[in-house]
């Protein structure tokens, strides 16, 4: 009887079942992904009838061709369909394009981002595939590095809080697979340097690096994706320790593990850690990768090693039945159940993109120049290079960007840039525009700027970056706004006007002036189909923004890091040729409203070793309009044996509270969330007392202090 055909097993029984019928040439086959744009067409056909594993980077009609192919194999195991469907299946153009994962981390609306997480699968799987690349987990703390716009910022509490929200939103349905990547420290590379060598010890990847990454396993996260770089000069791709001894067997993780693509033939040509494909292959398996990301040199590597009686078969058949596990619980054997393609930029997803935009704006400043009502201006100016260009709105792994660039495509679903959603909110005949400079280059046309803001009530300018300066391979030592940017805002603000400045940016850029200078900042990062509506109707108070910062702003590219939760000791705590602290910190965010806490009160205030308590507070809205406020609770642990940050984040709350309303917010602490990894590797709580506060910000809350025995 052929149990893996028959649904009324179990995924174990059906999985085993499969795995004694596989010749190796099947098995090896599994471990293997094809991207449909590195091989001559002859060799991607071939593959195409082998009935490997996983293709990456096909779209819907392409895929069913394939999986009819794969059908015909022996077996008839279905292939597995990746994409980086990283914020909305944005490689399909006429998809939903979500906000950048940093843009929509400072919403720190878990609900939100669940839901965004759902509306993406859907849209993948009705066109057809299985897995999202998503989300990267990585920590945002060198702001050189080319790839911060896809982390949810600089606090691993806050990456594994998201994550989890997103993962779960991804597979609720069961119709695709998440991927945690970059596993792991990838982001803390070396002066941000993209790939390359990090050297954080084994303490710090299990005190910052490797929460997130437990959360994802915890929450059933079906793949892992191993980093590029190398840490203390080992290459993650054969870093054993990390991925078999404390991702699988430590933590528990039940999915399978990929490389990132061509990582094992990076071994080779860049790393210089193997001498050829083979050893590469051997190591990579040995180390706990299941799945080859392209190297399809790997294949015949590894029956070759297989052969010479190199490689230990269990290792094959605890990859491959790890990859079959993912496709049982898919149901990919039984029909996959169908999801109607016109559910693709439906407005039920459009609706959840536009919510999840207005929660993302952070306003930073107001020189009480916002919201504007639009029956008081006569004229509305908006100016800057990305103010109508969506391109860079969008940012990075969009079908303008991926699978290779696309210059001249036009969007198929509908989209708002600043300039857009600015007439539609004031209407058309009140706008005047013009795009004043480029993101680089010698032209600019600010004296024409210059000209249509004299003539308006209301000046808005739209500055940030673009696609070239962000991204894979394109890390940047220069935090400033390039080209001229910088000259042209200062040309707006010697009008005399107040200058709203909205930033489409894909990092924190340095943006003293700005700050200084302007009457309102609004930070967008990069906010999808929705990101310029939201931005004008934040602007004409149609609702009330709530989004705070998830990642903190430098005065200079030189002073990164500059996350929040720094040690202390730095001699003089600044650099002498810059004032102290930052322009903007991890967790600003104004309101219209005004947020009081108040009444802090901890269930106890000594507590045994393994106990818990709750913290609550209280917060009024005494502003005169409804609206949303998150409430951090940070821990220090007033004497430790390892250093420990002057404030870590152990929680966070996001909560509506109407205007003239008290409402009270509590948050469970465990003392297990106040443990610290000691030297020697242990997960230790240390008896003392440790600070609790709870507030708006890293600047104003109240203390109370907890003894733990
Ligand atoms: C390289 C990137 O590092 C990774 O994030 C992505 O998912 C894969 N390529 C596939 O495109």
């Amino acid at each position: 009887m052929e149990i893996y055909k028959d649904k009324n097993f179990t995924i174990d029984d059906r999985t085993e079942d499969l795995l004694s019928r596989m010749t190796i040439e099947e098995k090896i086959g599994q471990m293997l992904q094809v991207s449909y744009n590195v091989l001559d067409k002859n060799e991607y056909e071939n593959y195409k009838n082998l009935g490997i594993g996983s293709f990456l980077h096909v779209l819907g009609s392409e895929a069913d061709d394939i999986r009819d192919k794969a059908a015909k194999t022996r077996l008839g195991i279905p292939p597995l369909f990746g994409i980086d469907a990283i914020h909305g299946h944005a490689l399909l153009n006429g998809a939903t394009v979500f906000p950048s994962q940093l843009a929509m981390s400072c919403s720190f609306n878990r609900s939100l981002i669940r839901e965004m997480g759902r509306a993406t699968a859907r849209e993948v799987a009705a066109d057809g595939l299985d897995w999202t690349f998503s989300p990267v987990l990585c920590i945002a703390r060198d702001l050189r590095w080319g790839r911060v716009d896809e982390t949810f910022g600089e606090d691993s509490y806050v990456i594994g809080e998201l994550g989890k929200a997103i993962i779960e939103g991804y597979e609720c349905d069961n119709l695709i697979i998440a991927c945690a990547k970059h596993y792991i420290a990838y982001g803390e590379a070396t002066g941000g340097r993209d790939a390359y060598d990090c050297s954080v010890t084994e303490r710090k990847v299990r005190d910052i690096f490797l929460p997130p990454f437990k959360k994802a396993s915890d929450a059933g996260c079906g793949s892992v994706m191993t980093a590029y770089g190398s840490i203390d000069t080992l290459p993650l791709t054969v870093n054993k320790r990390m991925m078999r001894e404390i991702l699988k067997d430590e933590i528990g993780f039940e999915g399978f593990v990929v490389t990132d693509w061509e990582n094992i033939k990076s071994l080779v040509t860049k790393q210089r850690a193997a001498k050829d494909i083979k050893e590469a292959s051997k190591k990579a398996v040995e180390a706990g990768n299941d799945m080859s990301m392209n190297t399809h040199e790997f294949y015949n590597c590894m029956l070759e090693l297989v052969k010479e009686n190199q490689i230990d078969i269990k290792l094959i058949d605890d990859a491959v039945r790890r990859i079959l596990k993912i496709k049982f619980r898919l149901k990919l054997f039984d029909g996959k159940d169908k999801i109607d393609k016109n559910i693709i930029g439906c407005s039920e997803h459009k609706k959840i993109n536009h919510e999840l935009s207005r929660e993302s704006l952070v306003l930073l400043k107001n020189d009480n120049v916002l919201p504007i009502e639009k029956e008081k201006i006569k004229k509305i100016a908006v100016i800057g290079p990305n103010a109508d260009d969506i391109r860079a709105q969008y940012g990075d792994w969009t079908y303008f960007s991926h699978p290779e660039p696309k210059k001249h495509v036009q969007p198929k679903g509908e989209y708002y840039t600043v300039l857009r959603g600015i007439k539609e909110t004031f209407g058309e005949d009140k706008v005047l525009y013009n795009k004043g400079c480029d993101i680089f280059g010698d032209e600019n046309y600010i004296k024409k700027a210059v000209k249509i803001a004299k003539k308006a009530d209301a000046v808005v300018c739209v500055i940030g970056d673009c696609l070239a300066q962000n991204g894979e391979y394109r890390d940047r030592a220069n935090l400033d706004l390039s080209g001229y940017q910088e000259e042209l805002v200062k040309a707006l603000v010697e009008t005399g006007k107040k200058v709203i400045a909205v930033l489409i940016n894909c990092k924190p850029l340095c943006i003293s002036y700005i700050k200084e200078h302007c009457g309102a900042v609004i930070e967008m990062f990069n906010g999808g189909d929705f990101g310029g509506l939201a931005a004008a109707e934040l602007i004409s108070g149609k609702f009330n923004p709530s989004g705070k910062l998830s990642v903190s702003f430098p005065q200079h590219g030189a002073q990164t890091p500059c996350y929040y939760n720094q040690y202390s000791g730095w001699h003089g705590g600044q650099y002498v040729d810059l004032q102290k602290g930052n322009v903007y910190d991890f967790a600003d965010g104004l309101s219209y409203s005004k947020f009081e806490y108040s009444n802090l009160k901890l269930s106890r205030h000594t507590v045994p070793n393994g106990g818990a308590i709750t913290v609550s507070v209280d917060i009024s809205n005494t502003g005169d309009m409804d609206g949303k406020e998150i409430a951090m609770l940070f821990v220090k642990d007033v004497v430790s044996s390892v250093l420990t940050p002057e404030k870590q984040l152990k929680g966070f709350e996001k909560v509506f509270i109407k205007k003239g309303e008290t409402k009270t917010v509590t948050f469970k602490l465990k003392t297990d969330d106040l443990a610290i990894v000691t030297t020697d590797l242990k997960y230790v709580v240390e008896s003392g007392d440790f600070e609790i506060m709870v507030g708006a910000n890293t600047k104003e809350y109240l203390t109370e202090t907890l003894t733990v025995l």
